[in-house]
């Protein structure tokens, strides 16, 4: 039970009430019948997505999560500090294990502190909200059900001080390049002057660390990676045999990149019954589940640069395999934003 003081600090928005359906079966239709298929990643995540992303975060060879909380937990009040007081806005906390070191920072400095996850996984978005108003009473919850983007674009934002945006976990990873950069723009663009991003990005590696990460032995990520294919059935009316797919992953080092695949064991039709439509597999043909790209310090300033940001500052561990980066609203993007409205 959650007390009422507690509940008195939460709201939970709908950003996009049906669209996220709509948007899955869109993309399930464009994906299969493109060549090569893929699948587009954010896909992943509906409940049992998001419970096995857990699970992989607890794998020892995902060293991401581990990472990503030691330097946050080492460094967040030198992050904050940089900042004074902020009002954070998170795109997808997921189980929040990595949201709960910053806020705990942020209540040390502030007596009251405003947070607005945004998340396209409800269930999630909801667990999460209601066990940090409970655990936290200093802390006030707007939660935003939505795609992170087109919630941003709602200005949802009224108060005066600086708005703090959390992007964390190398989420941005599964943008390519230059769709990164943009989204960078793009969010820089919803945000003031003053205002800042805190970025985690994964950096590159070698081949055998990156496909023991994206692959482990025990078989978790080829799970969440295969719900993908078992989500079109529950939710589409797909006739997905599971067990006419296998996963694969391959680091392909040009792009700086792990590209995870579901390879069709055997030559197949597939039936998707709310599309209304036939899709053919060839032997061995491959579907596109899921891109996580790699960065080193040069690519990171590469994609701040023009992006409406200023990279002021990066954290990493002490063998520099992950970074927490903030980027800071420079002037002259306001001023588009300004000119813009
Ligand atoms: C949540 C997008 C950061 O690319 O590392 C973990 C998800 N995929 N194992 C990543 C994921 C396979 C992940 N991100």
């Amino acid at each position: 039970m959650i007390e009422a003081d507690a509940l008195s600090r939460l709201t939970i928005v709908e950003e996009e009430p049906a669209a996220s359906n709509a948007s899955f079966a869109a993309d399930v239709r464009r994906g299969l019948s493109a060549t090569p298929k893929f699948l587009p990643a954010r896909h992943l995540y509906d409940a049992i997505g998001s419970a096995l992303y857990e699970a992989i975060m607890l794998l020892p060879e995902y060293y991401l999560t581990r990472l990503e909380c030691e330097i946050l937990g080492h460094d967040a009040p030198a992050m904050l500090k940089a900042l004074g007081d902020v009002e954070i806005v998170e795109l997808g906390p997921g189980d929040g294990r990595k949201s709960r070191i910053i806020l705990e920072a942020a209540l040390d400095r502030s007596p009251v502190v405003r947070y607005h996850p945004i998340d396209i996984s409800r269930s999630s978005l909801r667990a999460l909200s209601e066990r940090l108003v409970a655990e936290y009473d200093r802390l006030i919850v707007t939660a935003h059900h939505g795609d992170y983007l087109q919630t941003l674009q709602r200005r949802f934002l009224r108060g005066s001080g600086r708005v703090l945006v959390l992007f964390l976990g190398s989420s941005i990873g599964n943008y390519e390049p230059t769709e990164a950069h943009l989204l960078l723009r793009m969010i820089a663009d919803t945000l003031a002057p003053g205002d800042a991003l805190l970025l985690g990005v994964d950096l590159k590696k070698s081949r055998e660390e990156l496909e023991l990460a994206y692959d482990d032995p025990g078989g978790v990520t080829a799970a969440f990676n295969r719900n993908i294919l078992a989500r079109i059935n529950r939710e589409l009316g797909g006739t997905f045999d599971l067990h006419a797919f296998r996963f694969c992953v391959a680091y392909d080092e040009q792009r700086a990149c792990v590209d995870s695949f579901q390879v069709a064991r055997r030559a197949q039709r597939v039936r998707i019954g709310a599309l209304d439509l036939d899709v053919e597999f060839l032997e061995g043909e491959r579907v596109l589940t899921e891109s996580s790209y790699k960065y080193d310090l040069a690519g990171i300033s590469a994609m701040a640069s023009g992006s409406g940001f200023t990279l002021s500052r990066t954290w990493a561990d002490p063998a520099g395999r992950y970074s927490v980066n903030l980027l800071e609203v420079t002037a002259a993007s306001s001023q588009r934003r300004a000119r813009s409205q």
